[in-house]
Parts: structure tokens; C-alpha cells; sequence
């Protein structure tokens, strides 16, 4: 009995992860090392800052980020820019379309414009919608040490061209590594040297799209941070309980357990 539900439960597990790598096809991952994996792990806030940078200035051409408000840019754990420079930011986005045909300038309170290109699809949740990337994740194992996969996902796709492209049905599709199927309609986004950085970093694409790839994981879960310390103070605390209750414990059954003895 016990061996045939051994049997049943490794078929069900390699039936759900291969099923899952077949559906990815041949496409290849690389490991990047992200400075928010791990359960220590924060955002480094001047690599969000460049990933912005090159979201506006590269991807937002196509792309949206419908479900992220402009005013998060401010947060602490976040890119944190100052709330004049974040307001400035709002004013250059696209404006919002009223009601009544009209058009007002975007301001903070407002969300990202939504994608320009129709099949572009938005990336506000991409990081995590492509989660999953790192081995047998129904186990969660892996996620917990190397990252849920999305975001190198993301700087995988983007540093995964192979230069080549074929026409299928009046549209150009790009060969990639990363992409399940290994063909995509996106066109390589990014060259060496296409952002410039007020700083001077380094630009060249496979630290720019890592850079982008950390800003997506924020968009997608901008409270990583908190939630991770809110993990930590809850650990802290259960040990602390426990050694409580147990000193507590041995006090209250002291005088019982020591009658044995005498
Ligand atoms: C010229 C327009 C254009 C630009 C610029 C562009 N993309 Fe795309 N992107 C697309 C299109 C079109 C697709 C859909 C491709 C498909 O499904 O074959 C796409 C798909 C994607 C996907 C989803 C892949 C998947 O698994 O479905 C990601 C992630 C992505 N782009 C990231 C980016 C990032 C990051 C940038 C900026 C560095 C960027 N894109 C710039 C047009 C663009």
C-alpha cells in the first residue's frame, strides 16, 4: 500500500515538472545572481533606479505597467527618488485620457500608461507571471534559494538573440534561447551603450537587462522587502517564545517531576 502510494506520488511529481519543462521547450536559463534572492535578500535601490531608466527610455516604447502607480517610485525598498523628481516623472508620461475625449497631464497619483503596441503585453506582473524557471518548484525548495526564476527569466530573453530571423505569415520572428518555442515577435530591444548613465555605469546589454529585470521584479512585488522582514521579526519571535514556554514548562512541572528522586 505504502509503496503504492510512493509510486503514485513520484509519478504525479514527474509528471508535473516534466510536463512543465516540456511546455518551456529547449529554452535556456541562465542563473543570474540577483541581489533580492535569498531570504536575507533586499533590492539594491540604484540597480531600480537604472532599471527605470531603461524601461522609460527602451521599453516603454512598446510596453505598460498598468497596475504600478506612479507615486510607488518614492517608497522606501523601492528606487526611492525624491517625490519633486518622482511628480516630474508623472508629467512626461503619456497623458490620461478623460471621458469626455479630453486629455489631462499624468500625474503621481496615476498608474503607468498601459502598453502602445497591442501584442506587447504589459510587464507590471511579468517577473512573477514567469516565475518558476528553477528546477522542481513544486517543492518550493529551490525558489527559496535561488530566486523564483522570473526575472532571470526576463534578463535571459532579453541576452538570449541569436541574430537569427525568419518570416512566418507577413511577420518577423526573432530566434531566442530563452523563449519557449525559440521564436519570438519582439525584436532584439537593447545594443551596447543605448542608455547612458548620469553615474556612468557600466551599459552594456547583459548588465542592462538585469538591471531592467530587478526593476520588474519590483513592479511585480513591491513589497518584497517588508514582507521579508515581517518573516524575519515572525521567526525571531516564535524562537523566543519557544524557549519561554519551554523554561516555563520545566518550572510548573518541577516540583512533580522531582518527587521521582525522592
Ligand atoms: C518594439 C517594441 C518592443 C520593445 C521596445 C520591447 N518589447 Fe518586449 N515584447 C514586444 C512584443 C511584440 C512582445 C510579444 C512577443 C511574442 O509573444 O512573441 C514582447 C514580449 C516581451 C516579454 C514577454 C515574453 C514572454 O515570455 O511572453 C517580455 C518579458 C518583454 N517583452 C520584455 C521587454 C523589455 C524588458 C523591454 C525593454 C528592455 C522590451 N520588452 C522592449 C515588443 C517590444
Amino acid at each position: 500500500m505504502i509503496r503504492k502510494l510512493t509510486l503514485s506520488a513520484l509519478t504525479a511529481l514527474t509528471l508535473s515538472t516534466g510536463g512543465a519543462l516540456a511546455a518551456a521547450g529547449e529554452s535556456h536559463i541562465e542563473d543570474f545572481a540577483f541581489s533580492f534572492e535569498g531570504p536575507f535578500g533586499t533590492f539594491d535601490q540604484m540597480q531600480l533606479q537604472r532599471g527605470l531608466q531603461i524601461y522609460t527610455e527602451v521599453c516603454a516604447a512598446c510596453h505598460g505597467l498598468k497596475f504600478v502607480p506612479v507615486r510607488t517610485l518614492s517608497d522606501d525598498g523601492g528606487p526611492a527618488l525624491p517625490q519633486d523628481q518622482v511628480r516630474a516623472y508623472a508629467a512626461e508620461l503619456a497623458s490620461v485620457p478623460l471621458p469626455d475625449g479630453e486629455e489631462r497631464p499624468r500625474e503621481s497619483s496615476d498608474h503607468f500608461p498601459g502598453s502602445n503596441l497591442s501584442n506587447a503585453p504589459d510587464l507590471s506582473l511579468m517577473a512573477k507571471a514567469r516565475a518558476g524557471f528553477h528546477g522542481p518548484y513544486g517543492l518550493g525548495i529551490n525558489q527559496f534559494f535561488r530566486g523564483i526564476g522570473g526575472p532571470e527569466y526576463i534578463a535571459s530573453l532579453l541576452t538570449g538573440y541569436t541574430g537569427e530571423e525568419k518570416e512566418e505569415a507577413g511577420s518577423t520572428f526573432y530566434a531566442n534561447t530563452a523563449f519557449p518555442g525559440g521564436w519570438i515577435a519582439m525584436a532584439p530591444p537593447m545594443s551596447d551603450g543605448q542608455v547612458e548613465f548620469l553615474d556612468g555605469h557600466a551599459n552594456d546589454v547583459h548588465i542592462m537587462a538585469q538591471d531592467v529585470s530587478a526593476f520588474l521584479m519590483w513592479t511585480a512585488e513591491p513589497k518584497m522587502m517588508a514582507r521579508k522582514q515581517a518573516g524575519l521579526t515572525a521567526v525571531i519571535f516564535l524562537t523566543v517564545l519557544s524557549v519561554l514556554l519551554y523554561l516555563t514548562n520545566k518550572r510548573i512541572w518541577a516540583g512533580v517531576k522531582g518527587k521521582k528522586h525522592a
